[in-house]
C-alpha cells in the first residue's frame, strides 16, 4: 500500500506527489512554511489526504512552538492552506480540541484507513451489475492516507471480477494520468486513459455502466464539490442515462452550509494552464481562468457511498440523517 503522509517524530514525511509517477521522492516538513508548503504545490493533495497531513501538521507544530499566538497564527495557516476541501479544517480542529494532539492525528488516519474500507464494501452491490467504469481526478491510497474512496471501491470490485476502468487525465495537474494510472498498475488493474474531452464520447461508444468520483465538499443538499471536469461528467453521464456516485467519507460532508453555491472553490495560478512540464503551451500575456473544483448539483448524483453505506435521494433527508449516525468506533 502507497503511504503518501506518516507521522516521523521530529517531522512529518511525504511522497512529493509532483514528480510521480516517474520518481518517489519522500520529503520531510517541519517548519510552518514547509508544512503549508506541501498543502499549497499539492506536493500533498486529495481531501481526506490533506486533512490527515494536516493534523500531524499541528500536532508538530504544538511541540515546536511554545508561544501561543505563534502557534493560533501557525494554525491558521495550514487550516486555510487550500480552501475547498472541508477535510483539511475539520482534521485540524479536531487535533486543536483533543487533550493530545499527537495521538488525535494518530486516530484520525487510523480512521480514515478503516472509513475507507467500509466505503469500499458499501460499494460492492453497485457493481455487481457494471463492468466499465469511469473515474476522475486520483482518488485512491494518494488522495486519502488510506485505501481510496471512489479508487478504493474499483480496486476491491477488480479483485472479484474483471473490469474495464477509464480514467480521465485531469487537466491541468494530470492527477488521473500520473496518480491514478499508476495506483491502478500498482495494484493489478487494467486501465485505459482518456483525455477530458473523450469522456463524453466514452460513454456513447463504450457504454460505460457507472461513473464514480470523490469528493472535496458535499453541503447538506447534496451539492458536490470536486475536482475540476467533475460537473462535466455527471452532465454527460445524466444524458446517457449512466448512473453517477460519489464516493467520500462522512468527514467530506459539510452540514452547516445549505447548498453548494456557498462552497469556497480554489482558483489556483494561470501557470498549472498555460504550460506543461515547465513549458509554455500558449504565449506569455494570455488570459486564464483555472478553477480547482467545480460543484455537481445534487440532481445529477445518483447516491452517495459512504463508511455508512449508500445515501439516496432525498438527499435533504439522507445527508442530515449523518449528524445522527453512531462515531466510527461504535461502527464494526
Ligand atoms: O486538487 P486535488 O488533487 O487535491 O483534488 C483532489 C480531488 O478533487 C479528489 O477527487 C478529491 O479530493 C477526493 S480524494 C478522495
Amino acid at each position: 500500500m502507497i503511504q503518501p503522509v506518516r507521522w516521523a517524530d521530529d517531522a512529518v514525511e511525504y511522497i512529493d506527489q509532483r514528480h510521480l509517477p516517474h520518481e518517489t521522492r519522500v520529503v520531510r516538513a517541519q517548519t510552518v512554511d514547509e508544512l503549508e508548503a506541501a498543502i499549497q504545490t499539492l506536493a500533498v493533495r486529495g481531501a481526506p489526504a490533506i486533512g490527515v497531513f494536516g493534523a500531524y501538521a499541528v500536532a508538530l507544530l504544538r511541540r515546536n512552538i511554545s508561544d501561543d499566538a505563534a502557534f493560533e497564527a501557525a494554525v491558521q495557516r495550514i487550516s486555510t492552506a487550500r480552501p475547498t476541501a472541508i477535510n483539511l479544517s475539520w482534521a485540524v480542529d479536531r487535533v486543536l480540541s483533543a487533550h493530545d494532539m499527537l495521538a488525535e492525528a494518530n486516530t484520525i488516519h487510523d480512521e480514515q484507513r478503516k472509513v475507507d474500507q467500509l466505503i469500499a464494501q458499501s460499494a460492492l452491490p453497485l457493481f455487481s451489475g457494471a463492468s466499465r467504469i469511469l473515474t476522475h481526478c486520483n482518488t485512491g491510497p494518494l488522495a486519502t492516507a488510506g485505501e481510496g474512496t471512489a479508487l478504493g471501491t474499483i480496486i476491491a470490485a477488480a479483485a472479484r471480477r474483471k473490469l474495464s476502468v477509464y480514467v480521465s487525465e485531469t487537466r491541468p495537474l494530470l492527477q488521473g494520468a500520473r496518480l491514478t494510472m499508476y495506483e491502478l498498475r500498482e495494484a493489478g488493474v487494467d486501465a485505459t486513459l482518456i483525455v477530458d474531452s473523450a469522456a463524453a464520447v466514452t460513454m456513447q461508444q463504450k457504454k460505460i455502466d457507472l461513473v464514480i468520483v470523490g469528493a472535496d465538499r458535499i453541503a447538506r443538499n447534496g451539492d458536490t464539490a470536486n475536482k475540476i471536469g467533475t460537473y462535466g461528467l455527471a452532465i454527460a453521464a445524466a444524458h446517457h442515462g449512466i448512473p453517477f456516485y460519489v464516493a467520500a467519507p462522512r468527514s467530506s460532508f459539510d452540514l452547516s452550509l445549505e447548498s453548494g453555491a456557498v462552497i469556497p472553490i480554489e482558483e489556483r495560478g494561470s501557470n498549472e494552464v498555460r504550460e506543461l512540464n515547465g513549458a509554455a503551451i500558449a504565449e506569455a500575456g494570455t488570459a486564464i481562468y483555472n478553477p480547482a473544483f467545480d460543484v455537481t448539483p445534487a440532481r445529477l448524483v445518483t447516491a452517495f457511498i459512504t463508511e455508512y453505506g449508500i445515501l439516496q435521494p432525498p438527499y435533504a433527508e439522507s445527508i442530515p440523517d449523518l449528524a445522527n449516525r453512531p462515531a466510527l468506533a461504535v461502527l464494526a
